[in-house]
């Protein structure tokens, strides 16, 4: 098993029933992949961190009572860690990895390509439960201003600013699902 396997192995193992959680990870990882072959970046940190970026939650919830962001980045990297020392990570991935899930809903602080693939890859799972999808001209200004790439943002729109049932969006679609 490699190691990005043995990581969504142990973040299910970790979810337990929670499949929203774990559907989220596997989603987010599906695009942070994405746009490192676009972006570059650093694939162990990128991969690491889109797996385990929400992996505070469940302890956000029971310390705090809450999922706001705050609490998932404080509760994220020390499991984060533990998690990752196991698999074997070196010192300085685990520390730019966990650095990243500790700032995951607070963007601006840390500007390195690693982190902005992460956070376009979350934002381009989330941006459905957090705006209409389907005001498209108020869409493309958000787009515009949330995502932190070039790749991020010609991804959103291919994804949420294409007709449905068109070419392109047939294309996509068989591309996420077979690829
Ligand atoms: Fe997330």
């Amino acid at each position: 098993m490699d190691t990005k396997q043995a990581l969504l192995k142990v973040m299910e193992d970790y979810f337990d029933s929670d499949v929203k959680r774990i559907n989220h990870a596997r989603w987010v990882t599906e695009y942070a992949e994405k746009l490192l072959d676009r972006e570059g970046g650093d694939r162990p940190v990128v991969i690491g961190a889109a797996i385990l970026h929400d992996i505070g939650i469940h302890q956000a919830e029971q310390k705090h009572g809450s999922t706001l962001g705050k609490y998932q980045e404080m509760e994220g990297p020390p499991i984060a860690r533990d998690i990752l020392a196991r698999l074997g990570y070196s010192p300085e991935h685990i520390t730019e990895i966990c650095d990243i899930i500790a700032h995951h809903h607070s963007p601006g602080k840390i500007t390195t390509r690693n982190f902005s693939i992460v956070y376009d890859a979350d934002w381009l799972v989330n941006l459905r439960d957090e705006y209409d999808i389907g005001d498209k001209a108020r869409l493309g200004h958000i787009i515009d201003r949330v995502f932190l790439t070039g790749s991020g943002k010609a991804l959103a729109r291919s994804i949420y600013l294409v007709e449905p049932g068109s070419l392109k969006d047939l294309v996509w679609r068989d591309m996420i699902m077979f690829r």
